[in-house]
């Protein structure tokens, strides 16, 4: 709409069948996307609420950081088209981007690339936290507890509502989050830690911490530092997707950074969400060959079969993820300078591909490859294990959560969030005394594992 084109009309009316009540709503407009119909406190005024499990009609803030146009396949940081800085920039600069909301000036960026680097080590008590984990233990379950105990070295010097302290937490999480990554990978695999390099790139050093081995000089290869840090790129930020949500919704309550990044770790771990790259490459490992391709789509489209084609559909892209057309381009350049250029998985994927985007119940309910798809197969390429995607995934992530949740901290419209419910229980009921209660069936399920604590 043209500046100065005013909007007439510009609201919705509901109205209530019941009593004939109408409930005139003025429609809030953005920047770009579709306008939202403002309903704050219309339970107040109308006594009833509005009902979107997972929310797919519903806007829980606002935010300037990232735009997505699922119908076009777009996603901009802060304005800039991913296409742009995947191949023009780099992840620190993006981390910049994300958190100040303009590129870096020289000067800016050498100095923030400094005070990144001058936070990558962890408290040296820390480190014993992951001793308490088993060395079988997920990297994704060894995140969730290490990160969520840096709340409880910087918690005297955290006083959210300094914006200084704010900034310095994000640094904190931004620089750590590498070395934690690593130091999971290290544990389960019985290798001892090796101190981050201040000589090295964000992405070089992730690389070395996970890879090197002490008394061996180890330069990681430049074309899969960057690639790294182009999928570093991808992953940074997405607007309200369920681990951003968890973020800003467990730091409505005011609680520590640390603790709520946390948070978001452990959503995003979900296979639904970014634990994908993981279900993918074991997708690909299951259907083995290009012959069977077939038999696992239609288990997709069985309703009767749980199984899912991993690393395909998403809540918003209803095209192409832009992030997994990058991420294909990524996967034959990293896959070429390792010689892999005839890697069988690749082969796979892009037939599946080929066969799920023309099947029509795939192209009916608009299911494209999204950033998922790709991603596992240069990062095993890479050498990293299929257990490290997704920690790989909540370290590229990390810049947008904080970022996130710095927006909503300093937002004067936000508040605790604290949506309710549609009440499908059992209605109000005396207590029953226990010799006047029927004998039921066992409803316990303690005789599933012989009682007792399992
Ligand atoms: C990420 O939100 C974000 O931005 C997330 C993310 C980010 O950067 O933060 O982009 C990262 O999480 C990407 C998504 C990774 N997950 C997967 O690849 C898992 C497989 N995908 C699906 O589980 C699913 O597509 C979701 C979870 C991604 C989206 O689910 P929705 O939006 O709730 O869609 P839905 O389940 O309602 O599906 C709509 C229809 C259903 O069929 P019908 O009931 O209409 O007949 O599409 C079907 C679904 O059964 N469907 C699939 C499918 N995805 C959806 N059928 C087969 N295979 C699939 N992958």
């Amino acid at each position: 709409m043209a500046e100065n084109q005013t909007r007439t009309n510009d609201r919705f009316t509901l109205i209530d069948e019941r009593d004939g009540k109408r409930y005139q709503r003025p429609l809030l407009h953005g920047t770009l996307g579709p306008p939202a119909i403002d309903i704050r406190n219309f339970y107040g005024e109308a006594g009833v609420l509005t009902y979107d499990p997972g929310f797919t009609s519903t806007a829980s803030c606002k935010s300037a950081i990232t735009f997505i146009d699922g119908e076009e396949g777009v996603l901009l940081y802060r304005g800039y088209p991913i296409q742009e800085l995947a191949t023009q920039s780099d992840y620190m600069e993006v981390c910049y981007l994300l958190l100040y909301g303009e590129l870096p000036s020289p000067e800016e960026k050498a100095e923030f690339v400094n005070d990144i680097k001058r936070h990558t080590l962890i408290h040296d008590q820390l480190m014993h936290f992951f001793r308490g984990f088993t060395r079988a233990a997920h990297p994704m379950a060894i995140m969730v507890g290490v990160v969520g105990a840096l709340s409880a070295f910087y918690h005297e010097d955290t006083d959210i509502y300094d914006p200084e302290q704010r900034m310095l937490a994000a640094y904190r999480i931004i620089a750590k989050m590498p070395t934690i990554g690593a130091y999971a990978y290290r544990y389960t695999i019985g290798r001892p830690f090796v101190y981050p390099r201040n000589d090295f790139s964000y992405a070089e050093n992730l690389l070395y911490m996970t890879f090197s081995v002490p008394s061996e000089e180890y330069r990681p290869d430049p074309v899969l530092v960057r690639a790294l840090d182009r999928i570093l790129i991808l992953h940074a930020d997405h607007e309200q997707n369920a681990s951003t949500s968890t973020v800003r919704l467990a730091g409505s309550s005011g609680a520590n950074p640390f603790a709520c990044i946390s948070a978001g770790i452990a959503s995003l771990w979900g296979p639904a969400h970014g634990g994908a790259n993981e279900a993918v490459l074991k997708m690909l490992m299951e259907i083995g060959d290009k012959r069977r391709i077939p038999e696992y789509i239609a288990r997709a489209k069985d309703k009767n079969d749980p199984f899912r084609l991993m690393g395909f559909g998403h809540r918003v892209y209803k095209n192409y993820d832009p992030r997994a057309a990058i991420m294909r381009e990524t996967c034959y350049e990293v896959l070429e300078a390792l010689g892999h250029e005839d890697d069988p998985l690749l082969e796979l994927a892009m037939e599946l591909e080929k066969v799920a985007l023309q099947d029509e119940y795939f192209i009916e309910r608009k299911l494209y490859p999204n950033v998922d798809f790709y991603t596992g197969i240069v990062l095993r390429a890479m050498g990293f294990p299929t257990r490290m995607f997704t920690v790989l995934f909540a370290i590229g992530r990390t810049v947008g959560w904080v970022a996130h949740w710095k927006e909503m901290i300093s937002d004067p419209e936000s508040k605790i969030g604290r949506p309710r419910q549609l009440y499908v229980g059992a209605p109000q009921r005396p207590f029953v005394p226990m010799e006047k209660r029927p004998a039921p069936g066992h409803r316990t399920w303690s005789r599933f594992w012989g009682g007792g604590e399992k």
